[in-house]
């Protein structure tokens, strides 16, 4: 085993991912070296830690004993010479290629020939940042989902120079920690990034047609469906600032194919500077006194958005499996462990058939004559 509890974990960027990886690694008893260029950002994840610990023992998560020693695992320091003797490091710095680049690079000079370097991106190509290391063999994607203390899943993502095994010692390691590690290929959005596109994308697209409100859609896809959060609350709570540019690096990423198409709607809001909630207005008006929508129960109508958007995932979930992104297993656990959906697509598209997903989708190929809608080669072949 590559990795135990006594294995010292360096962590780059003490903003909302690096503190919360910070905080899973020295609650599995890991000593933990958190690293930022900005103090400000290094004494903020420090005070917020010892409230977010307080929080856990006043909810009688935690004791204050195992508080007191998670706190005294984590060393949060201004110089990076702190990373000599760990044996793996995360990077959760902003989301910039050449920026990580040079990080990367950087830490080589620093640490160990056998400490594993990783990066948290939720998009870039880590194979790209594996290729600015002199040994990029030691390089690999460990991609935790927001806020990471709570969130189950971790996405494992070997390069193409990613050393054989290493994956696996990752993910031995990751389930250590409590969490849940899939194992992925090194392709745009990785597994939930690029298979939860529709849920958002077809959302938008039903809304600019005007077949349905937001609100509706909301409500057909939480009442309907069974999801948590309807597409439009979900995207206003992450933010359009932060999911726009997902979809749009994961559409360029896919040279423009048309099912990862961005939608105006959403690019209006972004350049309006209608982030969603944490900027007051989003599709919806957070601002005080403001009244939310109602949606018109129509359960006919409530159906057929339902059955639309759920087609267009499960295609992007057989799409994935067709292209080897990961295995069936991984597939759906990605899904109801890293965006809590209520049920794993695949087993989904068992219980709808098969031949009617199939169905749905031949029929929005049919009518729209857009690529978008195509139904996935394998999907069809299962059908069959
Ligand atoms: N926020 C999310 O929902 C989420 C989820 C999964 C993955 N990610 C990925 O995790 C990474 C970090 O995201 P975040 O939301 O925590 O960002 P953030 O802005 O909250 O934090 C980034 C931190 O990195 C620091 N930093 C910037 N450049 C640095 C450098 N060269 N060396 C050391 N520190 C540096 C900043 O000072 C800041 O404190 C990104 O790659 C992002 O794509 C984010």
């Amino acid at each position: 085993m590559k990795f135990s509890k006594a294995s010292c974990i360096g962590v780059v960027g003490s903003g909302a991912m690096g503190s919360g990886i910070a905080q899973v690694a020295a609650t599995a008893g890991n000593s933990v070296v958190v690293f930022d260029t900005n103090e400000q950002a290094l004494q903020k994840a420090k005070t917020n830690l010892s409230t977010t610990l307080a929080k856990l023992v006043e909810k009688q998560k935690i004791t204050q004993e195992e508080s007191n020693s998670i706190f005294s695992k984590i060393e949060f320091v201004s110089s990076q010479e702190k990373f000599s003797n760990c044996d793996l490091i995360i990077e959760a710095i902003v989301e910039n290629l050449e920026i990580k680049k040079s990080v990367f690079s950087g830490l080589e000079k620093i640490v160990s020939d056998t400490c594993v370097l990783a990066s948290n991106t939720s998009s870039l190509s880590i194979t790209s940042i594996a290729a600015a290391c002199k040994l990029p063999q030691r390089v690999i994607g460990i991609h935790f989902f927001n806020p990471a203390p709570l969130m189950p899943l971790v996405e494992i993502i070997p390069g193409i120079a990613t050393g054989q095994g290493l994956a696996e010692e990752c993910k031995s390691l990751i389930l250590s920690w409590k969490k849940t590690p899939v194992i992925c290929k090194d392709t745009p959005g990785f597994i939930v990034n690029r298979i939860a596109r529709p849920y958002y994308g077809e959302a938008m697209r039903i809304a600019e047609e005007g077949i349905a409100d937001i609100a509706t859609i909301d409500w057909a896809m939480k009442t309907i469906g069974g999801f948590k959060m309807g597409p439009f609350e979900l995207t206003d709570l992450i933010g359009h600032d932060v999911n726009y540019i997902v979809t749009e690096t994961v559409w360029k990423e896919f040279y423009f194919d048309q099912r990862f198409k961005p939608s105006l709607m959403q690019k209006r809001l972004l350049e309006a500077g209608f982030f969603g909630k944490k900027s007051g207005r989003g599709f919806y008006n957070y601002q005080e006194g403001a009244e939310l929508p109602k949606p018109t129960e129509d359960l006919e109508k409530g159906k057929y958005i339902f059955n639309r958007v759920i087609c267009m995932l499960i295609n992007e979930a057989y799409d994935a499996l067709y292209l080897q992104v990961a295995n069936e297993e991984d597939i759906d656990l990605a899904m109801t462990k890293g965006v809590n959906y209520p049920k794993g697509l695949l087993v989904w598209s068992k219980e709808i058939g098969l031949k009617n997903v199939v169905a749905t989708l031949q029929d929005l190929y049919d009518t729209y004559l857009e690529d978008r809608y195509r139904p996935n080669v394998l999907l069809r072949k299962l059908a069959k």
